[in-house]
């Protein structure tokens, strides 16, 4: 069997039976919180002239109206940008990854008895709080470094507040442990399109695209550990647990993907950039602009490997051309 090689992003890794087993032994040698803390912990100075965000992720980037805005303020919308963007990765990792990766090893879903489903499951549950350690520090360098004295209230990105919202609609405690899990799951698998925006942009200071790409090495690892367990956790799953798995899947595919215009909005208030409910609504009449991630094939090849795609109301190919 091939073997897998985390450390590059995009290659396709062969899952198997001892997919879990060879995970759990690289960890050492291959979690970033061993190999890059030093490198991490003791940054370049930041690079002049390069700004903190891709400037071509900011959807209304081409607006008149924010054209119009004073370099200053267009500037204090970037820097916000990429604070938001670390944020929406610490929401995701401390709300609902590391929760569920509790829920897994304290045994409240079935099918997670074998040790090395345990730990593979822990360690990436350590990976997850160094994860949010980079991001934290990373927003505080930068809070430091553009001299920002205040900041908007980044903490409920839309890919939490979607499953909170749909918490509320639940009351039994196995109905909400299994959105927990439907989101993380989806996160996991799908995690690494989101920091690869990030991860090989020279346009942004170096920094930046570090941590993404520090952050995405671990992943690589977390998507096949997740779909390992998912497929042991599935089958031993009652009706009704999987009738909610495959009925809310789409609702975490969407959210993880979203495009968060209530942050965008909020971003451009804070920033005093004049127009913005305008801009954000010429943004959003264009198609093809409410999702940012596209690309769920991560995820559709799980649905494939647990038997459920005739089940799960998504059109992923649809997804990928904007069709959807
Ligand atoms: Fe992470
Ligand atoms: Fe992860």
């Amino acid at each position: 069997m091939a073997e897998i090689h985390p450390q590059e992003p995009g290659a396709e890794p062969h899952i198997g039976p001892n997919t879990l087993r060879r995970l759990a032994a690289a960890w050492p040698r291959r979690a970033t919180i061993r190999t890059d803390m030093a490198a991490f912990l003791d940054p370049a100075a930041p690079e002049s002239g390069l700004t903190d965000y891709p400037v071509h992720l900011i959807p209304f980037a081409e607006h008149p109206r924010f054209l119009d805005a004073s370099e200053e303020a267009r500037g204090l919308v970037n820097t916000l940008a990429w604070q938001a963007y670390n944020a929406r990765v610490v929401a995701a990792e401390e709300y609902v990854a590391n929760p569920t990766f509790e829920k897994l090893t304290h045994g409240v879903f079935p099918g997670v008895e074998r040790y090395e489903a345990k730990e593979a499951v822990q360690q990436s549950h350590i990976d997850e709080v160094w994860h949010t350690y980079m991001h934290m520090t990373a927003m505080q360098r930068t809070k430091e470094a553009r001299a920002l004295t205040s900041e908007p209230d980044y903490s409920h990105p839309v890919t939490n507040r979607w499953l909170f919202r749909l918490l509320d609609e639940y009351r039994e405690e196995w109905e909400r442990d299994m959105l927990f899990l439907v989101w993380t799951v989806v996160g996991e698998l799908h995690i690494n399109n989101f920091l690869e925006l990030l991860a090989r942009d020279d346009t942004i200071q170096p920094m930046h695209a570090l941590v993404a790409r520090l952050h995405a090495r671990d992943e690589a690892a977390h998507g096949p550990i997740v779909a390992e367990v998912m497929k042991d956790v599935f089958v031993h799953l009652s009706k009704e647990q999987r009738e909610l798995f495959i009925a809310r899947l789409p609702d975490a595919i969407i959210a993880l993907g979203a495009e968060d215009y209530e942050m965008w909005s909020q971003i451009l208030r804070f920033a005093g950039v004049a127009g913005a409910e305008e801009m954000i609504n010429d943004t959003r009449s264009l198609p093809g602009t409410e999702l940012m991630l596209t690309d769920f094939s991560t995820v559709e090849r799980l649905v494939r490997e647990l038997g459920i795609e005739e089940r799960v109301d998504y059109d992923f190919a649809g997804s990928r051309t904007g069709r959807a």
